[in-house]
């Protein structure tokens, strides 16, 4: 049987409702990537599984484009099978929240056996290499095993557990990876407070999952809930890890490829560049902290679940979007703010640079107290650039209907607040080379001015009510 959170199981049932593609003979290097990246461009993707690989036996295999549909996403969300766009946000909504109240009641459960104990390598026979580990994009660096990967660390102090899901370039042909994690991300601060505390920093991380950790560990789950609790309240059940042996750190029972090892100070390598969500390079190669690897496990014929970055529409960029709005929405109603009616962090800035945020706008200053709490909330902090607040009429998930709320209910002279000194990060393609990774953000508010509500020009178009009985005795002029 497998185990929960099985990518196996999880393929099955995406190949039962017809969104799995198998592609065979395609090379590691570029190609599997120039091919996933294509196929984020059509209109409604499907996830595809790479196999026969240049170079490598048959069973090594990469899946990409896992959370690239509504369907594939609302069944990895648990949330239906058979969902479309507007259903899955619909079922969304409220949702994070919830499960991040309920991640105590599914804390991970120990297991003793897995499939991934098929084979064991110890830290000298360790070789990343011996998988088919993909050069995503023409100007990387090297080779990324580390794109929808699942990195455990443990806060040194309250022992609490993180999943966070950060770049790794495979390093020192095979023997070990840098991992990148953005300073001030929950994974960061960890392995940063161990190297204070004790020089060093226990790691585990997995390769291939159902994509459910992917989502997990790739959004801003709130600080002190483990990633892998969460993981278990979507899911209803808690998740099964084995114990590593060396670090004492929860590996998924049901991961493809894992390993165990340890991260210090001095220990560093050069990584990048590399093709990020935000449509560009990630500036030069640079030293990262690179993992001394104890233990390699994997299944026979284990997959790696491959999420390259890239301009977008890239392979995590729809999950992004639909995720952190959720999550953005969910933030500023459980701050107290009245009126909130949507959020949505548009997929062309990366489900990050461009956050605009439908509000009722009930007292005076409403609209600027939601743009800048919007903008500096944990779930939205990190590379944020744009804040547009709309009122309750403009859906901000429609990037028409915000750019006329912008054009038409917005005095830049006054409507404009910019915030300088933010949360940036060295992948911003604005950042000067050497600078210190700040960023600034501009909070628009596009909203009619408070005090002219009741006498602001009407919008011109008809009637909704009498729209529709027109529609219904013209129906033969709208006939498809
Ligand atoms: C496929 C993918 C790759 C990512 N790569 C990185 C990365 O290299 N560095 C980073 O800091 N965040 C990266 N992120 C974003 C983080 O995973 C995200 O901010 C997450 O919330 C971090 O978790 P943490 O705050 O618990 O550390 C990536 C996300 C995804 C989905």
């Amino acid at each position: 049987m497998e185990p929960v959170l099985s990518l196996r199981s999880w393929l099955a049932k995406v190949e039962s409702f017809g969104e799995l593609r198998h592609v065979k003979g395609a090379d590691w290097d570029v190609e599997l990537g120039a091919i996933a990246e294509l196929s984020y461009r059509q209109p409604n993707p499907v996830a595809l599984l790479f196999d026969d690989i240049t170079g490598y036996d048959s069973g090594k295999r990469v899946l990409t484009g896992s959370t690239g549909s509504p369907r594939r996403l609302g069944h990895t969300l648990r949330l239906g099978d058979d969902l479309d766009d507007v259903g899955l946000v619909a079922a969304l909504r409220g949702k994070p929240s919830q499960w991040a109240a309920a991640a105590a009641d599914y804390p991970a459960e120990t297991v003793t056996d897995s499939p991934l104990l098929e084979n064991v390598i110890d830290g000298p026979d360790v070789n990343l290499l011996s998988l088919p580990v993909p050069r995503w994009h023409t100007g990387d660096g090297g080779r990324y095993i580390g794109t929808g990967c699942f990195v455990v660390t443990r806060d040194p102090e309250d022992g609490i557990v993180n999943g966070g899901c950060y770049r790794m370039e495979v390093q020192d042909e095979g023997r070990s990876a840098t991992i990148n994690a953005v300073p001030g991300k929950h994974g960061a601060q960890h392995i940063q407070r161990w190297f204070e505390l004790h020089g060093k920093a226990p790691v585990v991380v997995s390769f291939g999952h159902d994509p459910i950790l992917l989502i997990t560990g790739g959004t801003e789950v709130p600080a002190r809930i483990s990633e892998l609790d969460y993981a278990g309240a979507i899911i209803g059940e808690p998740v099964p890890v084995l114990i590593g042996e060396h670090t004492g750190l929860p590996i998924p029972a049901g991961s493809e490829v894992a390993i165990e090892g340890w991260l210090r100070r001095d220990h560093v390598r050069n990584e990048g560049p590399f093709g990020e969500w935000t449509g560009y390079y990630s500036g030069k190669r640079r030293p990262a902290p690179a993992l001394e690897i104890v233990r390699m496990y994997h299944r026979d014929d284990p997959i790696q679940l491959g999420a390259p970055p890239g301009k977008p529409p890239h392979d995590y960029s729809y999950m992004r979007t639909v995720m952190k709005s959720a999550m953005i929405e969910d933030a500023l109603v459980g701050a107290g703010v009245a009126g909130i009616r949507g959020a949505w962090a548009h997929e062309s800035g990366g489900g990050r640079l461009f956050i605009a945020v439908s509000v009722e706008n009930r007292y005076a200053g409403q609209a600027k107290q939601v743009g800048h709490l919007t903008a500096q909330l944990p779930a939205a902090a990190y590379m944020n650039r744009f804040v547009v607040v709309v009122d309750a009429d403009v859906d901000p998930a429609d990037l028409g209907e915000v750019v006329w709320a912008m054009s038409t209910r917005c005095d830049p002279v006054k409507d404009i607040d910019i915030i300088p000194g933010t949360w940036g990060s060295k992948l911003d393609p604005m950042l000067v080379e050497g600078a210190p990774p700040y960023n600034s953000r501009a909070v628009v508010d596009a909203t009619r001015p408070f005090e002219r509500k009741a006498d602001f020009p009407a919008v011109s178009t008809g009637d909704p009510e009498y729209l529709q009985s027109v529609l219904h005795r013209w129906a033969e002029v709208f006939a498809p």
